[in-house]
């Protein structure tokens, strides 16, 4: 089997992936969103020899389609409502596709110089979409949050110079906590504060920590606060963060993974006002920019904290020029594809007016889902739709039954949502973030679960 095939047999191959590619999105109203997996059965089912010659590409294809899809949790079908979905998008996905087949290298300069130069654009056009001033031009497209946010820390800790103390709140995602501890940071040096009654931040509680903090003439600290918690979607109290931030020489950094796209709607002036005096954001293009799998974003007002985190160098990089964009100095890896072009292929070809409608109108479908779960007397919201996600418990506090729910739902497959805690109790997550979810699929979706509940 030779490894490519000539260019009209690709030609052939690389339109019947779209094609099937293309009937599984149209048909994905149809397919369950999930099937409880178990993992006995998806061993047997994936389990082949490792193959010699090779069965051919149309052979792939086909088992891939009719047997391997089947089985996979869709998290981009339009009533999947559990964690935050990643919607994708079809120009985003052709950017993928043609990212692969391009096989452009984007981690030097001289390596891939106009590719850079378009992440480069790619970060800018995301910073004018926040409505962010041009210190943030400097970032990187990384894979996910949980990258952005170990860049964040790294960079804020490349200032500092050392020892580093890192400020969360109990509702902050868990890879703040992953990174500082990746990053060497002691674990005495991170602190969870307290949250309010709406699941953010209490300032009182920074304010102090950071006045004791310099009494004792302590270190440097990093602020993460969260815009859009993964739980309750709480927007700390960004203000007020950067007003310490300022006071103490802190490094504010805001987890913007889900709620930073939010700054795109006018409507969230106080949220763009308030993302500009950070010194570091993190936002998700695979969350609600509506970009594939995987992409990530990491802002950053300082160019050189962020070099100085991740610089490195051999003999064998002397011809690369240093004052250039050289993304390998942005992040840890050299390796790296365009990993902006889906991005791109999305922005430029959609418009940042079609994903601002897109985003406002996955706020009214959760806003929805919300209203009419609450009209059931059986169902107490716990935390009201904020950004586009809000939790329900059951009225008379029974848990287990909440859980048994819950489980029902998982089995039923026509809906998927997730569960967490609120204030230590159980709450089910509803989370619409998918520009293909229709107020037909809320509508069904919240029958069909209200149905469930009748036999759990
Ligand atoms: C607030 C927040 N931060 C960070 C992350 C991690 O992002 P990723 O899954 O892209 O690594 C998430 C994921 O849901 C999140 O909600």
């Amino acid at each position: 089997m030779i490894l490519d095939p000539p260019p009209g047999e690709m030609q052939r191959l690389g339109h019947r992936a779209v094609d099937l590619a293309v009937d599984h999105l149209a048909q994905i109203r149809d397919r369950r969103v999930v099937t409880p997996p178990v993992a006995a059965e998806l061993r047997e089912l994936v389990r082949e020899p490792l193959p010699a010659t090779g069965t051919g590409l149309d052979a792939t294809l086909t088992r891939f389609f009719d047997e391997v899809l089947p089985r996979a949790t869709l998290v981009n079908h339009p009533r999947f409502f559990a964690y935050v979905p990643g919607p994708g998008s079809f120009a985003g996905a052709v950017g993928a596709f043609v990212a692969a087949a391009t096989n452009l290298f984007v981690g030097t300069w001289l390596g891939g110089a106009v590719m850079a130069q378009l992440e480069v654009q790619v970060l800018d056009w995301i910073r004018l979409a926040l409505g962010l001033p041009p210190p943030f031009a400097t970032g990187i497209v990384t894979t996910g949050g949980s990258m952005a946010n170990l860049g964040a820390l790294a960079a804020a800790r490349a200032r500092a110079g050392g020892r580093l103390r890192v400020y969360t709140s109990t509702e902050a995602h868990y890879s703040l906590a992953k990174s500082a501890r990746v990053l060497g940071v002691r674990a005495a040096d991170l602190v969870a504060l307290p949250v309010d009654r709406e699941q953010r931040l209490v300032v009182e509680a920074l304010a102090a920590a950071l006045a004791d903090d310099r009494a004792a003439g302590r270190v440097t600290a990093a602020v993460c606060a969260t815009a859009g918690t993964t739980s309750t979607g709480a927007i700390d109290p960004l203000e007020a963060c950067a007003d310490l931030c300022a006071a103490h020489g802190a490094w504010l950094h805001v987890d913007g993974a889900y709620g930073a796209a939010a700054a795109l709607l006018p409507e969230h002036a106080d949220l763009r006002r308030a993302l500009a005096r950070a010194d570091s954001i993190t936002l998700d293009p695979h969350k609600w920019l509506y970009a594939p799998f995987e992409a990530g974003c990491l802002l950053v007002r300082d160019e050189a904290a962020l070099r100085a985190a991740f610089l490195g160098d051999g003999a064998y990089m002397q011809d690369v020029p240093r004052d250039e964009v050289n993304f390998f100095e942005r992040g840890p890896e050299l390796s790296r594809g365009a990993r902006a072009l889906p991005l791109w292929f999305l922005l430029r070809s959609v418009g940042v007016d079609a994903i601002t409608d897109a985003i406002r109108g996955d706020q009214a479908r959760a806003a929805r889902a919300c209203a009419r779960l609450e009209a059931d007397a059986r169902i107490r919201i716990v935390t009201p739709a904020r950004l586009s996600v809000f939790s329900f418990g059951l009225a008379d506090g029974d848990e287990e039954r909440a859980k048994r729910w819950l489980r029902a739902i998982h089995a039923d497959g026509f809906t998927m949502l997730s569960s967490s805690r609120v204030d230590g109790r159980f709450v089910l997550r509803f989370c619409v973030v998918n520009h293909a979810t229709s107020d037909a699929d809320v509508d069904a979706s919240v029958d069909r679960i209200l149905a469930l509940l009748d036999g759990s």
